[in-house]
């Protein structure tokens, strides 16, 4: 049995310790915020918190996560980085189809909590691993700024 923390809540799994964490997630706990892309590690649409930083739950196997606090976006608006982030996503209207965005926000908290004021740079590099096929880069990266201005 692994035990860990998720949205706060203690819980636990039966599961093998090779289960990538986003099945977990999913399947276990039913939380289907975090979406499956390609399973490599590659897109980013599976982005969780690991204790407050970003990671790939496709590629982070169950037995990573024991004891550790685990992060969906299920629960990212009870925090005040995480509404804003939110928040900002709604006021500029930054979702197209919307698959890759659950990801693209876990990774853009991680970022502001490390970083309160990034510039252009910083955002790309932090959210460089996390692809869109609908290229909504541009507001992304403007709603990422919002957040930062909302929260200074
Ligand atoms: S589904 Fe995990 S990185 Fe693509
Ligand atoms: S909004 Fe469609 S893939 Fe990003």
């Amino acid at each position: 049995m692994i035990e860990f923390i998720l949205n706060g809540q203690p819980v636990s799994t039966d599961l093998p310790a090779d289960t990538p964490l986003l099945w977990a997630i999913r399947d276990g706990f039913g939380l289907s915020g975090t979406k499956y892309g390609c399973g490599m590690g590659l897109c980013g649409a599976c982005t969780v918190h690991l204790e407050g930083n970003a990671v790939r739950s496709c590629s982070t196997p169950l037995s990573a996560v024991a004891g550790k606090q685990v992060g969906t976006i299920e629960s990212l608006g009870e925090a005040r980085v995480g509404a804003a982030v939110q928040a900002a996503w709604q006021k500029l209207d930054v979702v197209q189809c919307g698959y890759c965005q659950s990801g693209q926000i876990m990774s853009a908290v991680a970022l502001l909590r490390a970083n309160p004021k990034p510039d252009d740079g910083d955002i790309d590099a932090a959210m460089g691993g996390n692809l869109c096929r609908c290229a909504t880069y541009v507001r992304i990266r403007a709603a990422i700024h919002e957040a930062a201005r909302s929260l200074a």
